[in-house]
């Protein structure tokens, strides 16, 4: 028997895969197809994907053509399928020509002539109009931003609203954006979508008056500063049906996600503690980050990050929270706070500083082990799970490329064109962390639970 093997993503299955699935199936007898996996996509760079794994699967196997589909789950996966299944031809489409010819050494390589003038890229561009997204704020994220917005397809970043007219100029030539407006009203008026990067205490006003204008919004963290707001907002967006993401990257980053979820699946036991810090010593006294009215601080700077890892692993119904803070005597802002959280069956601290240096890991701890994520685990792209028992060491790798910014906007942006928000970072969350925020804040009216030094 002749075995053949190929692989797609297979994504809105069209007649290019059917064509190229029955010329594979000519070329032997039995017919292996490999689909890749979301996070094989994911790690590939392909964001995209519209359709789920198992819809994908079943698509492929409704055309009648394979005698058995496999999961692609990582690089390198091909050679071992090869030699795995005994595969005499691996086939694939001519846009990949010479891509495989490595794959020679195990079996005959075959790359069949592309169907022309179809791709799913093309059927979701279809499905999915390109989306006219609009930065709000000329800041250095909004500068990184626009560059990480380049690895997302079906989404074009076309103009940036500011205030400063040379700055804005010079945003533009070195991004080669087209416009600027210095009025958001009309900003609004030519965007289907707006990604706001301004100082924190802006925030709140003008993502209502985007909402309000019926434009989905990404909001750079902390969305705003005080529970209050944010659940106003999220009010417009619900009542609106918009969409509207707070942009804590890590949230949305591959790696995170996996770190959650096998924190949750108790393979460390029950977790009980989390201590996670995030330092970034900031030495120009006179920018935002140590401006008072801007909103400026550590824990409004840096404490979404910490607060999200132990939001998303103990909840939203902590018992009790104190704070532990060193306030500059100049400026007035934070510049090294820890948030103490006593949960109903744990505790967790989340330290923050811009004045302070600390390393800055995170560690989940259970009853059975815990889960070490070295410095800057806010970049997660590696962690160990570890046990008493040295010997049982897990090392869990991902890929985290560029700023990882491309995360969320993919997120943010299949959420508009499905609807509805994913689990990776959820209202509830959102909110706790603006709570937390607002208590410092406010911590005058503490008294108790804070410690000022
Ligand atoms: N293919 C083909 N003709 C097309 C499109 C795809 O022969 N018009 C082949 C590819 O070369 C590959 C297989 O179908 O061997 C699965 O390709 P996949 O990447 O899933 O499909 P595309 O439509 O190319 O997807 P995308 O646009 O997302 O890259």
């Amino acid at each position: 028997m002749k075995r053949v093997i190929t692989y797609g993503t297979f994504d809105l299955l069209h007649y290019g895969h059917i064509n190229l699935l029955k010329r594979a199936k000519k070329l032997g007898d039995y017919l292996i197809v490999g689909v890749t996996s979301e996070t094989y996509d994911i790690s590939r760079g392909k964001l995209n994907v519209s359709q789920s794994l198992q819809k994908r699967i079943d698509n492929v196997k409704s055309t009648g053509l394979a005698d058995l589909v496999i999961v692609e789950e990582f690089e390198g996966q091909k050679v071992s399928d090869i030699k795995k299944y005994n595969v005499d031809t691996f086939a694939i489409g001519s846009d990949w020509v010479g891509e495989f010819d490595y794959l020679k050494q195990f079996c005959e390589v075959v790359y069949l002539e592309r169907t022309k003038d179809i791709s799913s890229t093309l059927l979701r561009k279809k499905a999915n109009p390109i989306i006219k997204m609009g930065v709000v704020g000329n800041g250095k994220i909004a500068k990184r931003f626009i560059k990480e917005s380049k690895y997302v397809s079906g989404v074009d970043v076309s103009c940036v609203y500011g205030r400063n007219i040379q700055h804005l100029e010079e945003f533009c030539k070195s991004l080669e954006l087209n416009k600027y407006y210095t009025d958001y009203d009309e900003f609004l008026k030519n965007v289907d979508v707006v990604y706001v990067a301004l100082p924190h205490s802006l925030h709140f006003a003008f993502c209502k008056k985007a909402l309000l204008a019926g434009k989905h919004v990404l909001c750079e963290k902390p969305i705003t500063l005080s529970q209050k707001e944010t659940a106003e907002l999220f009010k417009i967006a619900s009542e609106k049906k918009l969409i509207l993401y707070e942009a804590i990257k890590t949230a949305y980053a591959p790696c995170f996600d996996r770190l959650i979820s096998m924190a949750q699946s108790g393979i460390i036991g029950k977790i009980k503690d989390i201590d996670a810090t995030f330092t970034k010593l900031i030495e120009n006294k006179n920018s935002r980050e140590f401006d008072v009215s801007l909103g400026g601080g550590s824990l409004t700077e840096l404490g979404s990050y910490p607060l999200l890892v132990i939001t998303k692993l103990l909840g939203t119904n902590p018992k009790n929270i104190s704070y532990v803070t060193s306030i500059d005597d100049e400026k007035n802002v934070d510049i090294m706070t820890k948030v103490f959280l006593q949960y109903e069956n744990a505790f967790a601290t989340a330290t923050v500083g811009i004045g302070i240096k600390k390393e800055g890991d995170c560690i989940i701890s259970g009853t059975q082990g815990y889960i070490i994520v070295p410095a800057p685990w806010w970049k997660t792209n590696y962690f160990e799970i570890r046990f008493e028992d040295l010997n049982k060491t897990q090392k869990v790798f991902y890929r985290f490329d560029g700023d990882g910014l491309r995360y969320e906007i993919a997120d943010f942006i299949n959420a508009i064109n499905k609807g509805t928000k994913t689990y990776k970072l959820t209202n509830d969350e959102s909110l706790f962390i603006s709570d937390i925020i607002e208590k410092f804040m406010n911590r005058k009216s503490l008294k108790k639970n804070i410690h000022v030094i």
